[in-house]
């Protein structure tokens, strides 16, 4: 049993076929979807869908690239929905610094504001860095939250892997893992411990080999645990039991 612990069912590119595509990841053995709010209305949305579907759960979150659009009433709003029992993260959040959608000094103040309500609610975060290493440390080791998190989709080094892992956080892998090109990932995966990594697809993004150029969907995180294995010398079975017993951990679920 797999769970896949990042995807966003709520975009448009599954408005025709969600319920097909779910029924495909309970056949391929996915029994527990994470839903990923990154603005106002995907957090509302994912809500809904955790409503819906017994087996999906939703997080709460503006990401970096919507947090130029953020005011009070974002707050109000996420305060309220993250009170729902089915939401069980508040993110994504973090920096971009890689498409910069939204100015620097904003992505930094709304992620800080983030880690503050996330700390109140009492959810661990789950964060989005990309190309911002130095300041998204700087931020989280500043605004400790006391309640976890998980950097989604980690691609860094080894070097920033330890300094995360000795702050208590989970690692999660997704299709990149699979990528030829993925030497520094492919380190990560096979040095840290077996307690602390969980897997997702970031679906309808990062589509993993065989199925890249295609749209992702939950039941290919398969091929991420396959490849997890691979790395680890370990079985499919193995690596799918300990990233859902660290999955559960870290949602506390
Ligand atoms: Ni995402």
């Amino acid at each position: 049993m797999i769970w896949d612990t990042h995807a966003h069912l709520d975009d448009k590119q599954f408005k025709m076929d969600r319920d097909i595509v779910l029924q495909r990841a309970r056949d391929a053995g996915v029994r527990t979807i994470i839903n990923i709010g990154h603005s106002e209305a995907t957090s509302q949305e994912s809500v809904e869908l955790a409503t819906k579907y017994t087996f999906l759960y939703a997080t709460v979150g503006i990401h970096p690239h919507d947090a130029k659009d953020c005011n009070e009433k974002t707050w109000m709003l996420l305060e309220r929905l993250a009170q729902n029992p089915k939401v069980v993260a508040w993110g994504e959040i973090g920096l971009d610094y890689y498409r910069d959608l939204s100015p620097r000094d904003v992505q930094r103040e709304v992620f800080i504001q983030q880690l503050e309500l996330a700390k109140e609610s009492g959810l661990p975060v789950v964060i989005h860095n990309r190309d911002a290493h130095g300041d998204v440390l700087k931020i989280i080791t500043e605004n400790p939250t006391g309640t976890g998190g998980v950097f989604h989709s980690y691609s860094g080094s080894w070097e920033m892997a330890k300094v995360l892992l000795d702050m208590g956080y989970y690692l999660s892998f997704s299709g990149p893992l699979t990528y030829k090109n993925a030497r520094h990932t492919v380190e990560v995966a096979a040095k840290m411990p077996e307690d602390r990594f969980v897997v997702e697809t970031d679906c309808p993004y990062l589509t993993p080999e065989p199925y890249r150029g295609k749209r992702n969907e939950p039941a290919y995180v398969r091929e991420v645990v396959n490849k997890l294995a691979e790395i680890r010398g370990i079985s499919f079975e193995k690596a799918a039991q300990l990233s859902t017993a660290n999955a559960k951990k870290l949602f506390k679920i």
